[in-house]
């Protein structure tokens, strides 16, 4: 099965996950453009939505789903979004859509996080998918040289402002075997907004799509 038919799979089954009458927080990327085209059909049963991006907002709108900002709500219930690698521990890296600082504090503000993934985003090591990190832009080059001593390839990506009107870094051939230790280090860097290891704030349901159903593992 193409891995866009085990997005869109996954995309359908978290729809059972979520209440009626709540705001969910939606993250970026294209597992969860397909869930945006399911909430659609379920837009009268949710109070709205909290963005994770500028391109979600603009196709939760499109999809006539109300979106609200986080300052406005008193708890966010739920937040659902998808990943680039997942291991073992449940320990994520997130970015590759650039939108990590924000998806970070969408799953650190919600009392629940559902990640939905394709098979092929499980991974033993993380570090196969270059690792995404926000920075000020008058501070990139400075942090690059701090990155180097980590390890890896550093590049800066090109053409991408993101949302916060930031620089993202990635971190190639990487291989991360203490996400905790490496997220606190360069979570350190002066000039870094965030980084894109989910390490403390790991998914509390994880929907994993494959060829033959979808699993679910309740890990809180
Ligand atoms: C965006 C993200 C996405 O969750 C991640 O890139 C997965 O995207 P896709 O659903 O397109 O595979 O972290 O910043």
């Amino acid at each position: 099965m193409k891995s866009k038919n085990l997005k869109k799979k996954v995309a359908f089954e978290v729809l059972k996950f979520i209440p009626n009458e709540i705001f969910i927080g939606v993250g970026t990327g294209s597992t969860v453009t397909y869930l945006i085209n399911y909430l659609k059909k379920i837009k009268n049963k949710i109070k709205g939505a909290v963005s994770s991006s500028y391109k979600t907002t603009m196709s939760l709108k499109k999809n006539g789903i109300k979106v609200v900002q986080l300052n406005s709500l008193d708890r966010l219930p739920l937040y659902i979004d998808s990943a680039d690698e997942i291991n073992n521990n449940m320990e994520m890296i997130k970015g590759g859509g650039a939108a990590l600082t924000r998806e970070k504090i969408l799953a650190s503000a919600a009392d629940k996080f559902i990640c939905i993934i394709d098979e092929t985003k499980q991974v033993k090591t993380l570090g196969k998918f270059p690792l995404p990190i926000e920075v000020l832009p008058m501070s990139y080059r400075y942090v690059m040289r701090e990155l180097k001593k980590i390890g890896g390839e550093v590049k800066k990506r090109s053409n991408i402002i993101t949302d916060n009107n930031n620089y993202i870094l990635d971190i190639s051939k990487l291989c991360i075997v203490n996400p905790v230790d490496i997220e606190n280090t360069i979570n350190n860097i002066p000039g870094v907004i965030s980084v894109g290891i989910f390490s403390r704030r790991k998914p509390d349901i994880l929907l994993v799509s494959t060829k033959k159903n979808v699993k679910k593992v309740f890990i809180n």
